[in-house]
């Protein structure tokens, strides 16, 4: 069988998991990276193979490469993933799928008239512990998801540098690692379609570049005077089923510590899949906490990015279904702006 020709575009940090998993799959050829520091992609080049190609559109004239994955700045993703349809690639794309709905919407019709793979990089969505909650509900064990809470806050951990710049990020916790958990309650939910927002964001705390007693990670070019995205994102979506979902995510905020929760509640039973995966039912006028005996009950970086690029490297094999397709990126993207403009204009959105 021939192995799919891959190459990766942006190789900073997230990256090193795409290259990874790439490298470890046995139909996969990792064909070559570029980066917009030229001094970087040599050297990722030179650590994991390939060629280091010395601009975006040398690599997507090769035709070595037939499959990209994008993990730059969110504000160049679209053009990107857009370019390389174009060239006749298949696209897997980091979250979010863009800065804006209208750059999203733009890419999905490109995609639409193309019969090239785009898959958007909700990695969470693939990881073991989704993948046996997705089974349970898909049997109808939670009956009618109603309601679901989304909350990823974490106390200290403004990343400075293009996450901190609106301009290249499009904002800070919520399109950031909000995204993550909110995606993840909406696609268990079974993606109903939104129709009202109610945000709230704020910005008191910065990037508490004065907090000693702990460390944190900071980008590269982390500037302790700069941020102009929000501390805090709280919003409230209503779903065309009558479902909702209350969210909640922070970079700094005055916690007691970072907390990670997905939880999803059902007329006939209900989960939780972050902190730990967990399923509540009631039996004999009883309710049940069940703790499913699985190796991994909470997310796994390594399992997790593994798991999205078999599925990405099957999909593209035409051997797989898509789980995370385009229109979900778009989708993800209207409440996000959404939950931004309600914020800005302090009252509910109603959207089409
Ligand atoms: N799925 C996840 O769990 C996860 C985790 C972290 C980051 N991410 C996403 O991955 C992306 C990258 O994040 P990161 O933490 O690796 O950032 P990073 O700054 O470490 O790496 C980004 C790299 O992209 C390069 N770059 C930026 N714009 C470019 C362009 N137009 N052309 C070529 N190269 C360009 C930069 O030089 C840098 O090397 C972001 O969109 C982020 O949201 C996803």
């Amino acid at each position: 069988m021939t192995r799919l020709g891959v190459a990766v575009i942006g190789v900073g940090s997230i990256a090193g998991q795409h290259l990874r998993a790439y490298a470890a799959h046995p139909d996969v050829e990792l064909v070559g990276v570029f980066d917009a520091v030229a001094e970087r992609t040599r050297a990722v080049a030179e650590q994991w193979g390939g060629r280091a190609y010395a601009s975006l559109e040398e690599l997507l004239a090769d035709p070595a490469v037939e499959a990209v994955s994008i993990c730059t700045w969110n504000d160049s993703h679209a053009a990107i993933a857009d370019q390389a349809v174009r060239a006749g690639k298949h696209v897997l794309v980091e979250k979010p799928l863009s800065k804006t709905v209208a750059d999203a919407e733009g890419l999905a019709a490109t995609v639409a008239e193309s019969d090239r793979v785009v898959q958007v990089g909700f990695v969470r969505r693939f990881s073991a512990n989704a993948r046996t909650l997705k089974t349970f509900i898909d049997a109808g064990d939670l009956g009618g998801i109603y309601y679901a809470r989304a909350t990823n806050i974490r106390r200290l951990g403004n990343p400075g540098g293009w996450f901190a710049d609106s301009s290249r990020s499009g904002g800070g916790p919520l399109i950031d690692i909000g995204v993550h958990v909110l995606d993840l309650c909406w696609y268990l939910m079974g993606c109903p379609r939104p129709v009202t927002v109610s945000g709230v964001t704020d910005s008191r705390l910065g990037n508490r570049a004065g907090v000693t007693s702990l460390s944190r990670y900071k980008v590269a070019d982390y500037d302790p005077t700069l941020s102009d995205v929000e501390d805090l994102a709280t919003a409230l979506i209503r779903f065309d089923n009558g479902a909702s979902l209350l969210l909640e995510t922070s970079y700094s905020l005055h916690a007691s510590a970072d907390r990670l929760e997905v939880a999803v509640f059902g007329d006939q039973g209900g989960a939780e899949l972050e902190p730990r995966l967990t399923i509540v039912t009631e039996k004999h006028d009883t309710i049940l906490n069940i703790a499913p005996q699985v190796d991994l009950t909470t997310f796994d970086f390594e399992e997790g990015f593994d798991s999205e690029i078999g599925h990405f490297v099957a999909a593209c094999l035409g051997e797989g279904p898509q789980i995370a397709p385009v229109e979900h990126g778009l989708e993800m993207m209207r409440m996000l702006t959404a939950i931004y403009e309600s914020a800005a204009a302090g009252r509910e959105i109603v959207l089409d």
